[in-house]
C-alpha cells in the first residue's frame, strides 16, 4: 500500500483556540468574528490601555450587529453580546497567550523584522501543532515563516477592513505551507462565515494586486490632466459598477498604505510601470492628507 506522507507532523487541525496578536483596527475585527462564531479568542497587544480600547471597541460594533440582527428581541441581543464577549479574553503576554492555542493570527504593525521576531519567539512558546497565520497586506509570508522552525504550518489569512463586514478572506499559501495547514485554514475561515479564496505568497495577493494598480491608474490619468477626480469617481460608479470610485477607495484605504505598499512593490520590480510613483500620491501624504483617517486626501471630510 502507498501511503503519502507530508512533511507537516499535523494533521487537519480543528481550529478552536485562537491567538490573534494586534489589537488594532483590523485585530478587534478578527477577534469580534472568531468569537461570535465560537471560537476561543486571545487577544494580545502590547498595553492594557490598547486592549480596553480594543474591546470597547469590539463591544460598540456587536451593538450595531445586535441592532440589526435582534431588532424585535432586544434581550436576545444583549445575551449575545455577553457570550460573544465571554469568549475573549486579553493579555499583554504573547508567550502565555499561544500555549494553548490552535492557531495565531498576526495583525501587528506592517514591518517584516517586527513580524519575523514576533514569529521566531512566539514558534518557540507554541505547541507543535500551532498554525502561524498573518494578516499582512503587502510583505511576503514565507519571510515571516523562515523566522520559524514550522514553515509547513504558517501561511496568510488576510482579511478585509472592516472585518466584520467584508466576506472575504485571502487565504495565502506559500511554497512551504502544508496541503493540512491549507484546509485547516480554509475550514477556519469557513467556520468564521467568510468566503475563502485561496492566493500564492505573491505581491498583493489577488485584490490589492488588482485594486492598487487600478488606483495608482486613476491617480496617473488625473495627473495627466485627462479627467478630474470628481469625473473619474463617477465614471467607475456608474459605468463600472463600483460602490466607490477610485478617488474615494483611495480616500478610504489611507494615502500612507497606497504609498507604502507601492513602494515596496517597485523596490522588487522597479521596472513595473503598475508600480511608478505619483508626485501627486507623494505630495499628499507628506502633507498628511492621509484619507478619511485625517479628514482630508483627494476629498475634505467632516469629523
Ligand atoms: P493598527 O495600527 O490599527 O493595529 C496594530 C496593533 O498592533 C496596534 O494596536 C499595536 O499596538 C499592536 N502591535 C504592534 N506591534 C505589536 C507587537 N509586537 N505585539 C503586540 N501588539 C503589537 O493596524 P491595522 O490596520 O489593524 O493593521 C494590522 C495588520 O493588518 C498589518 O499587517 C496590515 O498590513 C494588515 N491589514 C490591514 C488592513 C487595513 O485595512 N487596515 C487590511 C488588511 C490587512
Amino acid at each position: 500500500i502507498q501511503r503519502s506522507f507530508s512533511s507537516s507532523v499535523v494533521r487537519n487541525v480543528v481550529i478552536k483556540n485562537v491567538t490573534i496578536i494586534g489589537g488594532g483596527q483590523m485585530g478587534a475585527g478578527i477577534a469580534q468574528v472568531a468569537a461570535s462564531t465560537g471560537h476561543s479568542v486571545t487577544l494580545v497587544d502590547m498595553t492594557d490601555d490598547i486592549l480596553k480600547k480594543a474591546m470597547k471597541g469590539i463591544q460598540g460594533s456587536l451593538r450595531r450587529v445586535v441592532k440589526k440582527k435582534f431588532s424585535d428581541d432586544p434581550e436576545s441581543g444583549d445575551d449575545f453580546i455577553q457570550k460573544v464577549m465571554q469568549n475573549v479574553s486579553t493579555t499583554t503576554n504573547p508567550a502565555a497567550a499561544v500555549t494553548t492555542s490552535d492557531l495565531v493570527v498576526e495583525a501587528i504593525v506592517e514591518n517584516m523584522k517586527i513580524k519575523q521576531d514576533l514569529f521566531g519567539f512566539l514558534d518557540k512558546m507554541a505547541p507543535e501543532h500551532t498554525i502561524f497565520a498573518s494578516n499582512t497586506s503587502s510583505l511576503p509570508i514565507s519571510d515571516m515563516a523562515s523566522a520559524t522552525s514550522r514553515p509547513d504550518r504558517c501561511g496568510g489569512l488576510h482579511f478585509f477592513n472592516p472585518v466584520p463586514m467584508m466576506k472575504l478572506v485571502e487565504v495565502v499559501a506559500t511554497s512551504s505551507t502544508s496541503p493540512e495547514t491549507s484546509e485547516s485554514l480554509l475550514n477556519f475561515t469557513k467556520a468564521l462565515g467568510k468566503t475563502p479564496v485561496c492566493c500564492k505568497d505573491t505581491p498583493g495577493f489577488i485584490v490589492n494586486r488588482l485594486l492598487v494598480p487600478y488606483m495608482m491608474e486613476a491617480l496617473r490619468l488625473h495627473e495627466r490632466g485627462h479627467g478630474s477626480k470628481e469625473d473619474i469617481d463617477i465614471a467607475m460608479k456608474l459605468g463600472a459598477g463600483y460602490p466607490m470610485g477610485p478617488f474615494e477607495l483611495s480616500d478610504y484605504v489611507g494615502l500612507d498604505t497606497i504609498k507604502f505598499i507601492t513602494d515596496g512593490w517597485r523596490e522588487k520590480e522597479p521596472d513595473n510601470p503598475l508600480f511608478a510613483p505619483s508626485d501627486l500620491l507623494n505630495k499628499l501624504v507628506a502633507e498628511g492628507k492621509l484619507g478619511k483617517k485625517s479628514l482630508e486626501g483627494f476629498y475634505k471630510y467632516n469629523k
